[in-house]
């Protein structure tokens, strides 16, 4: 172990109950089972039920990983929680998660608008609150797209699912090692992939409200799929190269599970074949910022993961943003 080994100590996540079926769909737009499936590799996914909240997701969350640490939330000592569909605008979810889980007065705040590398970017930031005397960090990802995204618009609604996953992390190798991190931003592209009603360029106003343009998530498909290939390759590469470490020593891919067609891609792009790649969007959706959590922990809790694994975590999401991280797994 070295002196600034920082691990992930705990592992957890929530699904919501309600499963939404690909045939569900069918009731709200004009699709197929066979469309979504082809395209995307979905066949379900889960929504949040009506009384639920992303700070509940989150919170559910938070105490499955704080069970898994063994450790009580009084003993957490940041929270960061990675959304781009916050429970409020203001203040943040972090101060519901906060409050909700019974966390000390500790320094608690969200990453938002990151999309789905969301995540990755916490879980680096978290990384150097650690290295500069943080003792413990909770990090969250979660989403509840299902409530902020048009169910009108078939380009779109059938992608997503509702999820919360997380990690807590603190100094030492743990049960995951943080052997590497890259994060990456290109601002330029944000118009491509944006929910861009109601912050100050675009207030909401009763006129978009009527034509529920508040909840239209303008996707340039195609581009977004190539920006996503590239980016996830490309950044995997970047932590491996980083760190001296070569593709062939990575047991598991845990790539962002955006949809099956570009997972395959990013696999493809680097010669790693699918077996050596987590998936679990068909099941889920592509649920942004808790994608690669939720995979994580399924991946672990699921023995797909072995002591002395290398596991390589590459995410991409609006902004454009992107980010990997390269785990040893412990015992
Ligand atoms: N059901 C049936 N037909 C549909 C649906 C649907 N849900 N959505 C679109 N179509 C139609 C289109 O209207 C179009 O019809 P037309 O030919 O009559 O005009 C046809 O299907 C083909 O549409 P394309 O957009 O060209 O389909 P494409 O093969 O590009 O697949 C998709 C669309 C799945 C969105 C693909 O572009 C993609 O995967 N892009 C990446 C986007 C993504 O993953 N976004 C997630 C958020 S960002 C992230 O996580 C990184």
């Amino acid at each position: 172990m070295t002196n600034t080994a920082v691990g992930i100590s705990g592992f957890g996540g929530y699904v919501p109950k309600r499963v939404m079926t690909n045939q569900d769909w069918m009731e709200h737009v004009d699709t197929s089972d066979e469309w979504i499936v082809e395209r995307t590799g979905i066949h379900r996914r889960r929504f949040a039920a009506e009384d639920e909240s992303t700070a509940d997701l989150a919170i559910a969350a938070a105490h499955s990983a704080l069970e898994s640490r063994g450790v009580s939330a009084e003993e957490i000592d940041e929270i960061i929680v990675a959304t781009d569909t916050p429970e409020v605008y203001t203040p943040d979810t972090a101060s519901f998660v906060q409050e909700g889980i019974g966390a000390r007065e500790i320094p608690s705040f969200d990453l938002g608008g990151s999309g789905c590398a969301g995540f990755v970017q916490a879980l680096d930031v978290a990384q150097s609150r650690v290295l500069t005397g943080t003792r413990r960090v909770l990090v969250i990802g979660v989403e509840l797209i299902s409530r902020l995204v048009s169910w009108k618009i078939r380009e779109t609604c059938v992608l997503f699912g509702d999820a919360a996953a997380g990690v807590i992390i603190e100094r030492g190798p743990q049960m995951a090692e943080i052997l590497g991190a890259k994060t990456g931003t290109d601002g330029s592209q944000w118009s491509i992939l944006t929910l861009e009603i109601g912050g100050t360029r675009k207030p909401f106003s009763l006129e978009y409200a009527q034509k529920e343009e508040h909840l239209k998530l303008i996707m340039e498909g195609r581009a977004v799929f190539r920006h996503a290939v590239h980016r996830m390759s490309q950044v995997g590469l970047d932590v491996l190269e980083s760190v001296g470490a070569k593709l062939e020593d990575v047991a598991m891919i845990v790539p962002h599970q955006a949809n099956l067609r570009i997972v395959q891609a990013v696999a493809k792009n680097l010669s790693v074949p699918m077996e050596k790649v987590y998936t679990n969007l068909q099941e889920y959706g592509n649920t942004g910022s808790a994608s690669v959590p939720l995979a994580l922990w399924e991946a672990h809790r699921n023995g797909r993961i072995s002591p002395g694994d290398l596991v390589l975590l590459t995410s991409f999401g609006a902004g454009f943003h992107w980010g990997a991280m390269l785990l040893r797994f412990n015992g």
